[in-house]
This record gives structure tokens, C-alpha cells and sequence, in this order.
């Protein structure tokens, strides 16, 4: 999640910029920049990895020291690398020839301007979408020698998420801004005519008082004193607290990274999920020539995404699939064949065991993809080819919106292959995609179900256990639905295939044995649903999650009703990820930073 700042006013510009990327680092990045104007003077800083590369590159060789008092106005960004690996010309903000500008999203047209702007006689120099921005608006510019209306026509162009802070010589006292998708807000400073940007709350608090958030579509120029607004805008009070506004006011990192992924999952699907089509520019175009197995590698919540997948891989694309976990892989000596695909799974593209499996499957000259939510991590580094999730950074330890990105992007994976090797007609291809264009809906936190989680977490704080059951992908989904009430709450928890309940499992049923029974009305209902029945005979205490009523559970979380089983299973993810975080917070527990885990295990 890129981070976006800007400033107009007579203090020390640079310091202004610098100070509000620190407050914006809790999002992530991996690179940074700021631009200034003063006149007709034009700097631009750029560093790769911390904001103190930046910090320290701005005061050894400003250009000229900031003055306070004088007017000057500066555009400043983090990147958390989605087009492009972080480096310094990646970096925002992006020239043209007199002009800079910074983005926060996905431009999906990007492309085709690119190409238009290069015949154009245009020179590109970043791999960026972000860079066909600030072209565009100059050879408008160019054209009319109107930089109102350049900027119109710009974002008139502009396909995707964006949000916008554009500078430029041929208006050196005012700054373009445009929202679309990702968050901007423009605040009034405390001292008078001073103009705040920022993507989110934290820069501006202590800086300024009344703040809008800017509305999708809404346009605009800010100058000393004047700011002029496409469309009405609501002014609000800011909060007083940076850490509530680091938490866009959830009480956690993890509450706010649930509610986020209807969100994210967007732009995880952006410049990939087309009208009729599923691309991936960061796929080989012949990743599949001589392929006959898929071999998915991977820890924790990431190997429940890839178990998730393997049915998907093998129902989509009719290639043998098969998941390891990659503690065990790195040691059974397994036997590597070069017709097989490795694919790891990992949000921090750091964990050691799965790194070292990657690297024995590189070693033994397996193709490999790394999914991933972090560019330039070891895996990005090792892997032939990188797919990465665009879910923004996770704080909370317990992998939440990792788990539904790594979910989207293995299931167009498998949609893309199936395309490939002709094993899904057109009429499935059409059918999945309208499907997968419905998961943000099935995302969205209800406050109807997220009280109804909260309620229901009391009866479930003691017992002897826990189960939660499922069949085909739902059981990976059980599997991490156990994963998660396990890591928060120090509560014990089974996934377990919901047909092998009576193969031993079934003997602890009992009034203390609880099970969390996942009953989707599209996949097996009536094989779960007589699975359920057989511990509901037991008096097991049950709580079932399912889109149809069932009568036999002790309690039950009604699901939305939908037409496809994955959505019923990100449906149901939200639930799982609700009801632990809630018996988590009435036992007390640290949600985001439970004991004895880290974020990232980069130790065997
Ligand atoms: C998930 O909630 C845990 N934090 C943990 O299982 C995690 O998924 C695992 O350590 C793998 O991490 P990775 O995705 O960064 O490789």
C-alpha cells in the first residue's frame, strides 16, 4: 500500500514531506522520494529501502537549504512495489521534462499509453505504471499550454485505482490532485493558506484540524489560499490519536487487515482480471511448456492457501497438483523432476524453511513461481517469476488478508492455466470470472455478522477443544480457521477433514468438545451436513456456519446465499477470522502481536 504526501506553505517543505513518509512507513514500503518547486526550481530526492536514506540524501546534498518562510510546494511517497522492482528509478515521484508526480494504485491501461506516449516521442524510463502519468499530462500540456486542462484530459485517460499529486513548472504554485480507488486527504494547515496532502490521517495529526476525505472522482488545485474542488466535499474533524489513525480506527491491525480485504483483493485482481480473460504479465508466456505436475510449497496460513488451490489447480487445469509443507520437503529428500512447476506461497517471502525449499527446487532445475507479498524479498529474489499479492503490508501477526489474496491470485493462476492447456471451455472461463469478480462482495465485513461473532465468542472461552470440519477446499479453510483461533486465543484447535471424524476423531464428541462445522450449500451440503448430524447425535456442541438454516447445531452464523462455493468460502473466511479475533479479545490476548510469534520466522 503506496503512501502519498504533500505540502503548500511557507515552512521547511522538505522536512514537512519527510516528517509525514515517516508517519506513513506503518503502511510498508520499500523505496521513497520527495519533489519540491520553489519558483521555478524543481529538486527531486529519491532512496531505496528506509525514509532515513531519503532524510539523508535531502541534507547532504540539497540543492539549496530550506528557508523557512519562504513559499515553496512539494509532493512526497513510499512505494510498496506492485510494477516494477523497488529501485531508485521506480521510485516516486516520476518527470516527464518539467513536471513530477506521485500515485497510489494500479494504472491497467498503463500499456496501452505507454506505447502511445512512446511513439509519441516520449522517453520512458522506469518500469512504472505510475510514469505514464506525468507524460501524459505534459503532452497534453504540450499541446494546449493549459495545465488545468491537461490535467483533466489526464485523468480522463486513466484506467484503474489512483490516487494523484501531480507539480509541474507550467504552474509552479499550485498542486493537482485527483482521488480514484486508493484514499486522499486534503487538510487545512493551522497556519494560515497551508495545505496538507496525505493518504491517510497520520501525517496530518498536530498539523492541521478540519480535513477532507476525498470521495472517488473527486478532482482538483490546491494553491496558497485557494483550493478548488471538481464536485461539494465534506469537511471533517481530524482524530487526535496517530495510532487510531494508524488503525484507520480499528482496534487492531488485524481488524482493520479483515476489513481491508474487500479492498485489497481488488487491486490484486487489477491489470489481471480482464473482461474475458485472466493475464499475467509476470508469467513466461511458455511457463507450462513441458509441465506435468504442479508442486505447491509452503508454511502456516500460505500452505493453506496452496492446500486451497491444489483442488482448484487440479479441478481447472487437470495437472497433477500436489502441496508440501516446507519444514518437511527440505528433508524427506524428495524426489525433483524437471516436468514438475514449483510454486511457494509466502507473505513475507522471507520464511527460511520455505526459502531453503525453493532453492532446492531451483537447485534441481524445476521451473519456479514465488507468490508473494513482497517484492524484492529473498523469494522474489530466487524465484523465476514472481506473482505478487498487492494486499499491502500485514501487521497483524496472524495472516488475514495474506490468506484471501494468496486464494484470488493460485485460483486466476489455475483459471489461466486451464486457458492454456484447453482444459476449461470459454462458457467455465466467463462463468469463473464473473464468479471472481463477485469475491470482494463476499469479503465485505457485515456489522450484522461481525456482532454476531462477538456475541456468540462468549459461549466458546473454555472446553477442551475445538474441531472445525470441512470438505474438499473447505478444509484447508478449516485448517487455517483452527490456525487462527490457535495463534490467538491459546485456545487447542483441530482442522480436520469433516469424513474423517469417525475414523477416531469422533470418540472426544462430547457437551466440551466443540466443532466448528463449515456447510456450504455448493460443495458436498449433504455429505457435511450428515457429518455434522453424526456429532450433533453425540451431543458435541456445534456451532455451524452456513448459508442454509440447520437446526441440529447448538448455535449457527448464518452466511450470505450466493451461486459459486468460493464465495462461500471467503464468506465463510471472514467469519472464521471474526469469530477467533473476538474470543481473542474476551480472553485478553495481544491480537496483533500474540505470544511466542513472530511476523516473519526467517529461522528454521
Ligand atoms: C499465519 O497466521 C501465521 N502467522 C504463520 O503461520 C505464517 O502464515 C507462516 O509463518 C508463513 O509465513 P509466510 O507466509 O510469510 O511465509
Amino acid at each position: 500500500m503506496c503512501g502519498i504526501v504533500g505540502y503548500i506553505g511557507k515552512k521547511n517543505t522538505k522536512q514537512i514531506l519527510i516528517d509525514g513518509l515517516k508517519e506513513l512507513e506503518y503502511r510498508g514500503y520499500d523505496s521513497a522520494g520527495i519533489a519540491l518547486l520553489e519558483g521555478e526550481k524543481l529538486e527531486v530526492y529519491k532512496a531505496v529501502g528506509k525514509i532515513k536514506n531519503l532524510e539523508e540524501k535531502v541534507l547532504c546534498n540539497q540543492i539549496c537549504p530550506a528557508k523557512d518562510g519562504t513559499f515553496s510546494l512539494g509532493i512526497g511517497h513510499t512505494r510498496w512495489a506492485t510494477h516494477g522492482k523497488p529501485t531508485e528509478l521506480n521510485a516516486h515521484p516520476h518527470l516527464g521534462v518539467y513536471s513530477y508526480v506521485v500515485h497510489n494504485g494500479i494504472i491497467e491501461n498503463y500499456k496501452e499509453l505507454k506505447e502511445e506516449l512512446t511513439n509519441a516521442g516520449h522517453n520512458f524510463v522506469s518500469q512504472t505504471d505510475t510514469e505514464v502519468i506525468v507524460h501524459l499530462f505534459e503532452y497534453y500540456f504540450n499541446q494546449s499550454n493549459d495545465a488545468k486542462l491537461s490535467f483533466h484530459q489526464t485523468i480522463e485517460r486513466l484506467e484503474g485505482a489512483y490516487s494523484i499529486l501531480l507539480i509541474t513548472k507550467s504552474m509552479p504554485d499550485s498542486i493537482f490532485f485527483m482521488k480514484h480507488g486508493s484514499p486522499l486527504a486534503i487538510a487545512k494547515g493551522n497556519d494560515d493558506g497551508e495545505i496538507y496532502f496525505a493518504s491517510s490521517d497520520a501525517p496530518l495529526i498536530g498539523l492541521a484540524h478540519d480535513v477532507v476525505y476525498l470521495e472517488d472522482g473527486i478532482s482538483g488545485i490546491a494553491s496558497i489560499d485557494n483550493l478548488e474542488f471538481s464536485d461539494e466535499v465534506k469537511w471533517s474533524i481530524l482524530p487526535s490519536s496517530k495510532l487510531f489513525a494508524q488503525k484507520d480506527g480499528f482496534r487492531f491491525f488485524m481488524e482493520k487487515e479483515i476489513y481491508e480485504q474487500k479492498d485489497v483483493v481488488v487491486d490484486t485482481m487489477m491489470g489481471r482480471l480482464k473482461d474475458n480473460a485472466i493475464e499475467f504479465d509476470e508469467l513466461p508466456p511458455h511457463i507450462l511448456d513441458g509441465i506435468n505436475e504442479i508442486k505447491i510449497c509452503a508454511c502456516g496460513t500460505s500452505f493453506h492457501a496452496g492446500l486451497t488451490a491444489s483442488y482448484l489447480f487440479e479441478r481447472l487445469t487437470k495437472i497433477r497438483c500436489s502441496v508440501e509443507i516446507a519444514s518437511e520437503f527440505r528433508y524427506k529428500e524428495p524426489l525433483l523432476s524437471k516436468d514438475t512447476l514449483f510454486i511457494v506461497i509466502s507473505q513475507s517471502g522471507e520464511t527460511a524453511d520455505t526459502l531453503e525449499a525453493l532453492k532446492m527446487a531451483k537447485n534441481g532445475g524445476l521451473k519456479s513461481i514465488a507468490v508473494c507479498n513482497v517484492d524484492n524479498s529473498s523469494m522474489t529474489r530466487v524465484a523465476d517469476a514472481t506473482v505478487l499479492l498487492r494486499a499491502g503490508i500485514e501487521k497483524g501477526v496472524a495472516s488475514t488478508k495474506a490468506f484471501s489474496t494468496q486464494t484470488v491470485v493460485l485460483w486466476m493462476m489455475a483459471l489461466y492455466f486451464g486457458k492454456i492447456k484447453g482444459s476449461i471451455d470459454n462458457k467455465k472461463l466467463q462463468d469463473e470470472l464473473k464468479t471472481l469478480k463477485a469475491v470482494p462482495n463476499s469479503l465485505k465485513v457485515e456489522n450484522s455478522l461481525h456482532e454476531k461473532c462477538r456475541r456468540l465468542s462468549k459461549r466458546y472461552l473454555h472446553g477442551h477443544g475445538f474441531f472445525f470440519i470441512g470438505r474438499d477446499v473447505f478444509y484447508p479453510l478449516a485448517l487455517e480457521g483452527a490456525l487462527k483461533l490457535k495463534e490467538i486465543s491459546y485456545l487447542h484447535a483441530e482442522g480436520y477433514p469433516a469424513g474423517e471424524m469417525k475414523h477416531g476423531p469422533i470418540a472426544l464428541a462430547d457437551p466440551e468438545l466443540f466443532t466448528i462445522a463449515l456447510m456450504p450449500q455448493h460443495l458436498h451440503y449433504d455429505k457435511i451436513k450428515s457429518n455434522v448430524e453424526e456429532l450433533s447425535a453425540r451431543d458435541s456442541t456445534i456451532c455451524a456456519i452456513s448459508p442454509l438454516p440447520f437446526e441440529l447445531s447448538d448455535d449457527f452464523i448464518l452466511t450470505k446465499e450466493t451461486n459459486h462455493y468460493m464465495l462461500e468460502f471467503f464468506e465463510m473466511l471472514v467469519v472464521l477470522q471474526l469469530f477467533s479475533m473476538e474470543i481473542s479479545v474476551r480472553l485478553g490476548n495481544d491480537v496483533d502481536m500474540p505470544r511466542n510469534l513472530a511476523k516473519s520466522v526467517t529461522v528454521e
